[in-house]
């Protein structure tokens, strides 16, 4: 068995990346990050401090937006409309998840698509349906999956994949994903009916529920490839994913660990993205 090293891919992302920046630079672009951030979420708090790092990494600017829980929907389309008019801002990004009295749909649409780096418009979202050649500003977390099987020279098309988690940011994007790449897709959720049968017939199995053990290894196929987005906090404070890695590693081709296998591909496509965004608004060819 063979680890996907989430950690490694990214840091190879992350630096060439960095040069992309430093050459904008010279031509006086500076790619530029707006985040929005609601309450004070550990799990947000988390992801948006790994952000900021590669951030630095990248040399992306970042600038931060924070609001108490009780902000309105209004409050915050306001601010992501002053967001969308300045030039200095090329990427915006709201921290999901927002409070319940924010209707989240409405934040979400008041985002520029050109500006759209998690992909979570209906324009982006749409658009990744047409083929790979408009998965441009695509969801962060399914691109990372798609990038580390490309990676690892891991043919996808003709495949059996089966996408665990329908989530309109990682399960229904990455089966997206994987259909145009000519896999053929399975889609489990909540609702399906004996995971098994399917996860068995699994050569690409990803994983995006958030439920600890979830895929066992009389779950997955000799020699699977399997994707492990699920990001669960035990009681111990410890990280672990949805597939009960040391048992699967056993059985499986490649797995991906957590932490460290989809959680840093997510980060370093956000960076990919805010320097897409930058790119296209100064029509920057490079
Ligand atoms: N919350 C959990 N994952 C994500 C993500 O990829 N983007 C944003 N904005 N919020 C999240």
């Amino acid at each position: 068995m063979a680890i996907l090293d989430g950690r490694k891919v990214s840091k190879e992302i992350l630096l060439n990346l960095a040069k992309d920046v430093n050459r904008m630079h010279l031509d006086h672009i500076s790619p530029k990050l707006a985040v929005i951030l609601v309450g004070k979420d550990p799990a947000s708090l988390s992801y948006i401090r790994q952000k900021q790092k590669a951030c630095d990494t990248t040399g992306i600017e970042w600038e931060q937006f924070d609001y108490e829980t009780d902000v309105s929907t209004e409050d915050l389309i306001e601010k992501i409309e002053e967001l969308n008019e300045d030039n200095t801002i090329h990427g915006i990004l709201v921290q999901l998840p927002l409070p319940k009295q924010v209707f989240e749909p409405d934040v979400i649409r008041a985002i520029d698509p050109k500006k759209d780096v998690d992909g979570f418009t209906a324009y982006n979202i749409g658009k990744m349906f047409l083929s790979t050649d408009f998965e441009d500003l695509a969801p962060c977390t399914p691109r990372g999956a798609i990038k580390m099987l490309e990676y690892y020279d891991i043919d996808i098309k003709g495949k059996e994949a089966v996408v665990v988690g329908h989530s309109n940011i990682v399960g229904k994007p990455l089966s997206t994903m994987l259909l145009n790449r000519d896999a053929t897709v399975t889609t489990c959720h909540i609702h399906t009916k004996d995971l098994a049968s399917h996860t068995l017939r699994a050569d690409i199995l990803c994983v995006a529920v958030g439920k600890p053990n979830l895929i066992t290894a009389d779950m997955v196929k000799d020699g699977a490839v399997v994707v492990d987005i699920g990001v669960n906090r035990l009681e111990s404070g410890k990280l672990c994913g949805d597939v009960d890695f040391e048992n699967v590693e056993k059985k499986a081709s490649y797995v991906s660990p957590v932490p460290g296998g989809a959680g840093p591909m997510t980060v370093a496509c956000l960076m990919e993205n805010v320097v897409i965004a930058a790119k296209r608004i100064h029509k920057y060819k490079s």
